[in-house]
């Protein structure tokens, strides 16, 4: 072959072994072999000659250019290796890691609340029912012996919702879980035995208040259950609840329109750092005889009690937390302490 061919190769190899990736190797590759390129104008210039002259020439520009698309080729497998290569160092995986998987989530320390009041009241024969949380006036109220226009009603200002019950009044978020007193009565025969935990709303909002909050009601009604069952029932509960005898209750006299005689049921502990403080958890007290009567049932010979307490308040007392609306603020910090 003749030395300007050799050359030519050897530039080729050169040229090609610079060029650092893979654009500017197609761009040295039309140096040589693209339209304007050396090894094209060689294989044009062919058509000067004639013969064996010709022919030789041709045989020989042909070798040429097959070694300089080898090269490319080559040029080409190396680059392309050097980029995986590259992109393997950046984008490796440990698939020895653990995996990252997905937060678990945790119980809330109100529903944990929930939970353990169900479960102790379950253990004595308490039925749990629930019940809605949109209430007609007459279940909220009316039944429960607080009629329209009475001033009690004012001790639940609440959230009216804008459609009205059968009656023409309009529905109201419950202000308590009393209603399913009567819903419940209603629909079972006594003995009747029952708590029922949910959701409850009023216009409140400070540290020991939140428009939106959790009560339990209780209610057992029968021939002889008396405001003596209600202050045993009531202390082993508390004792259950706190998992200590260390506190002590008082009943001190109140007013419910659905309950009499009523009281307010006040707790204290008597040993931790608590100790020595009364704290109001419940209203409660001995159903009226109106109310048993519209449950439909007559109050001469049905008698029982009632009982309706705070679970954020219980939740509170059992983990010394201060302010209420941090339950419902929804900081991971603070929730993330209720479940280890
Ligand atoms: N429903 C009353 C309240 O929310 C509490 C209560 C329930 C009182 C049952 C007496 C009997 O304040």
């Amino acid at each position: 072959m003749d030395s300007s061919l050799d050359e030519l190769i050897a530039q080729a190899r050169d040229r090609f072994a610079q060029a650092g990736d893979a654009a500017t190797l197609e761009n040295e590759k039309a140096v040589f072999l693209g339209k304007q390129g050396s090894l094209t104008a060689l294989l044009k210039g062919l058509a000067a000659l004639q013969g064996e002259e010709k022919r030789t020439r041709g045989a020989q520009i042909n070798q040429a250019k097959q070694q300089v698309e080898a090269l490319l080729n080559t040029r080409r497998g190396e680059l392309a290796q050097a980029e995986l290569d590259r992109r393997l160092a950046a984008e490796t995986i440990d698939v020895t890691l653990p995996g990252r998987g997905r937060g678990v989530g945790g119980i809330h320390p109100v529903i944990r609340t929930w939970q353990r009041v169900e479960q102790i009241f379950r253990s004595i024969g308490f039925d749990v029912a629930d019940g809605p949380e949109i209430e007609n006036d007459w279940t909220n109220f009316t039944a429960l012996n607080n009629p329209e226009n009475h001033p009690a009603r004012s001790m639940q200002d609440t959230f009216y919702v804008d459609m009205n019950d059968a009656g023409g009044l309009p529905l109201v978020l419950r202000t308590h879980t009393s209603p399913m007193q009567v819903r419940y009565a209603r629909m079972n025969k006594p003995p009747i035995k029952v708590i029922a935990p949910g959701r409850t709303y009023r216009v409140d909002s400070d540290a020991t208040h939140s428009p939106m909050f959790h009560q339990v009601e209780g209610l057992w009604i029968a021939e002889d259950i008396s405001f003596a069952d209600l202050k045993g029932v009531y202390t082993n509960f508390l004792r259950a609840f706190f998992e200590t005898d260390d506190l002590t209750l008082r009943f001190r006299p109140s007013f419910f329109p659905f309950t009499e005689p009523s009281a307010e049921i006040d707790m204290m502990f008597t040993s931790g750092p608590n100790q020595g403080r009364w704290l109001e958890i419940s209203g409660s007290g001995q159903v009226h005889p109106q109310v048993v009567r519209n449950f439909g049932l007559d109050p001469e010979r049905y008698i029982g009690f009632a009982f309706g307490s705070g679970l954020e308040r219980l939740t509170m007392l059992r983990y010394g937390v201060d302010d209420l609306r941090q339950f419902f603020e929804g900081d991971l910090r603070f929730l993330r302490q209720f479940n280890d």
